[in-house]
């Protein structure tokens, strides 16, 4: 691991490869993190059908029709994205305005670095300044402005890597895309995801700056208004949010809590002897 923003990469399930769209960032017209407007919007594009074929199933002839058919997918290749995910964190942004100019932002679960594109951009984070710290457990390839830490998030020394790459400074915003690859069975992918986002939470708690924010992805499934709850006591506002670029028939969700309150009392280790 290395908080140098530079890896080796090209391992097993590269994050790095995985959406790469290809080309260098930007180089479809849009710069990356420039973009919000509509996908689609004016354009006029036909509608793609797919046919069925001997060695594809039903539901991956359904899979390629919703790509192929997709805005937001021809965006991402064609303003040099290295995910669909870029557009959900341009979105949030356009409306909640959390991406300023020289904020300090953390962004767990990284790979393959769309969300992180967009950070750098707007916040216009460069190598002499890194102001994004990166972390996931696949590989991202390097982007400037942004210190990558391929690390498993659960590992118990990953928030003091994370600390020590922020160079011991406090966050502004901590974002979290973390996602545990789906099993298909609906409570376990929301308990497993719940768990993710408690644990980023409860990061936030310790790395925000008073006044900083926390956004990170959950799925409906029922627990996720006791987390709203928790976050309340801490942030001065609390709120799901659903961006057009999350797909409405997809339990995602986004929890976005502003206004952190600082490290409160309760949560202080109590006094020796005391
Ligand atoms: C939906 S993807 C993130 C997409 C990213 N926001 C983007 O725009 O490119 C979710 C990521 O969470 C990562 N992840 C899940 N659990 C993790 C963990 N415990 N530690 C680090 N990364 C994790 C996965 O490896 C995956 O790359």
């Amino acid at each position: 691991m290395s908080a140098s923003g530079k890896q080796a990469g090209g391992g097993k399930g590269s994050g790095g490869g995985k959406g790469s769209g290809g080309g260098k960032p930007g180089s479809g017209g849009g710069k990356p993190g420039s973009g919000g407007g509509k996908p689609g919007s004016g354009e006029r594009v036909l509608k793609v059908r797919v046919k069925t074929a001997k060695k594809r199933t039903a539901a991956s002839t359904r899979w390629l029709a919703r790509q192929l058919n997709d805005p937001y997918v021809r965006r991402t290749k064609a303003e040099g994205f290295r995910s669909r995910a870029a557009y959900k964190l341009i979105e949030i942004d356009e409306q909640y305005k959390l991406l300023t100019k020289g904020v300090r932002i953390v962004d767990l679960g990284a790979a393959p670095g769309g969300w992180c594109q967009v950070a750098a951009a707007r916040t216009g984070s460069t190598d002499a300044d890194p102001r994004i710290v990166a972390i996931d457990y696949l590989p991202v390839d390097a982007l400037p402005g942004v210190v990558i830490l391929q690390k498993d998030f659960l590992d118990e020394d990953a928030p003091a890597a994370i600390v020590a790459a922020l160079g011991g400074g406090k966050a502004d915003l901590v974002l979290s895309d973390m996602a545990a690859p789906a099993t298909g069975h609906k409570k376990t992918d929301h308990l497993r995801i719940m768990h993710l986002c408690e644990v980023a939470a409860e990061f936030a708690r310790d790395v925000l700056k008073p006044g900083g924010a926390f956004l990170a992805k959950v799925l409906r499934g029922g627990t996720e208004n006791q987390l709203l709850a928790d976050l309340k006591r801490d942030f001065a506002q609390v709120m799901h949010v659903k961006p057009p670029a999350s797909r409405s028939d997809s339990a995602e969700l986004y929890v976005l809590a502003k206004g952190f309150r600082g490290r409160s009392e309760r949560d202080e280790p109590p006094a020796e002897g005391g």
